[in-house]
């Protein structure tokens, strides 16, 4: 076997994301050949490749196929997170994406898709931060149990800055454990605004590949303020599927893409889209309605990531502060896997400059 004969075998082996083959996406590295024993890296888009599985199969077949029939091929991974932020003020410019968490209802669940989105990354092998920003309302503090906890200081380039806590493998700063929320309900506008400007300024984050925004409720100046500040990878919609929370998703949708913020959606996630009762496994209750959410992302041609179940357990976990992600439900814990699977996706996607309808039709198909 020659490293020629290798490499032209996997340029018939497709990511299908981007619509190319691994070599011609430069993608294959490190070939080593020994007798009948090959090895090389594949070096994927996010850590958390969903398809991770199905490359390293199509990778092995086309050796098998194409090749030699007998060989002995070991396909390793690494990856290189793609990033295709444009961070002019040199805010956070070690952070590869940046994910705002996002509804226009609020108690949809934005904090908890947030948590369980950062710790369903965190587990496919990236690095991760969970910002929280609802200044009214933190609920890191709770849900991660780290409530009243003082964060510690660090000096980077001279410049003293506060340094995130750690859990579960995940950096996380809330604004509520460095200003009283009770104080931030009578501030006026501008002083919530220089509060969050700080926050987002002076916490030093280091080199994350994805950094969440668990965001306030609604579509109003703090957002504008927010997003103006950081020049995030694009937004991520949390919805529940009745009538009442889709409109306030829609006028968020609206808010977002107007031309003033232009900020992309990475997607549409719908929560409490569905109940199974624990006694009776086999029937599935639509409370809420059915599809609201994947309704909506059809509506506005963006990718739907996915379906997370009304699941007593969820709320549980977040009032006790372990998040559902680090409890022992599977099903539960695998409606986050696709989600965050899906999430990564459409950011690779997009970071390849594929367009927002490809990439809907792509998570679609899925
Ligand atoms: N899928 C779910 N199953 C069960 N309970 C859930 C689910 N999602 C969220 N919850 C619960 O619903 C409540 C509201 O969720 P959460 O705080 O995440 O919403 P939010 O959109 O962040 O709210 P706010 O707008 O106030 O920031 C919490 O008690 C949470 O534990
Ligand atoms: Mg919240």
């Amino acid at each position: 076997m020659t490293e020629q004969q290798i490499l032209k075998a996997l340029s018939n082996v497709q990511e299908p994301d981007l619509g190319k083959d691994i070599v011609t996406l430069n993608m294959v590295k490190d070939i080593h050949i020994n007798g009948l024993e090959v090895g090389f890296t594949v070096v994927l888009t996010t850590p958390a490749c969903p398809l991770k599985d199905m490359i390293g199969n199509a990778c092995v077949n086309a050796i098998h196929l194409l090749v030699d029939k007998a060989a002995k091929v070991d396909v390793h991974f690494t990856a290189n997170v793609s990033s295709n932020r444009v961070d002019s003020k040199q805010l956070l410019p070690k952070v590869r994406n940046i994910i705002a968490v996002v509804s226009g209802k609020g108690g949809v669940g934005k904090s908890t898709v947030a948590a369980n989105l950062a710790l369903s990354l965190a587990k496919g092998g990236a690095s991760v931060g969970l910002m929280d920003a609802d200044i009214y309302g933190p609920s890191v503090p709770i849900m991660f149990g780290v409530k009243g906890e003082r964060p510690l200081m660090v000096t980077v380039d001279g410049k003293n800055m506060i340094a995130p806590l750690e859990r579960y493998g995940i950096q996380l700063m809330s604004i509520g454990l460095l200003i009283d929320e009770k104080q931030a309900v009578v501030w006026r506008g501008p002083m919530v605004s220089t509060a969050i400007r700080q926050f987002v300024t002076d916490v030093y984050w280091g080199d994350l590949d994805y950094l969440i925004i668990d965001m306030p409720p609604g579509t109003g100046d703090i957002h504008l303020t927010l997003l103006q500040a950081v020049p995030v990878t694009g937004v991520v919609i949390v919805t529940t599927p009745q009538k009442v929370a889709l409109a306030d998703a829609r006028k968020g949708i609206a808010m977002f893409s107007q031309a003033q913020l232009n900020v992309p959606v990475i997607g549409v996630v719908e929560n409490m889209s569905y109940f199974i009762p624990a006694e009776l496994p086999d029937h599935t209750y639509y409370i809420f309605g059915k599809d609201g959410g994947r309704h909506l992302a059809e509506e506005f041609d963006v990718p739907f990531l996915g379906q997370i179940p009304l699941v007593q357990s969820i709320r549980e976990g977040g009032d006790q502060g372990i998040p559902a992600m680090m409890g022992d439900e599977a099903l539960t814990r695998k409606a986050f896997m696709d989600f965050a699977g899906a999430t990564v996706r459409s950011i690779a996607m997009r970071n390849a400059h594929v367009d927002s309808a490809k990439v809907a039709a792509a998570l679609e198909k899925a």
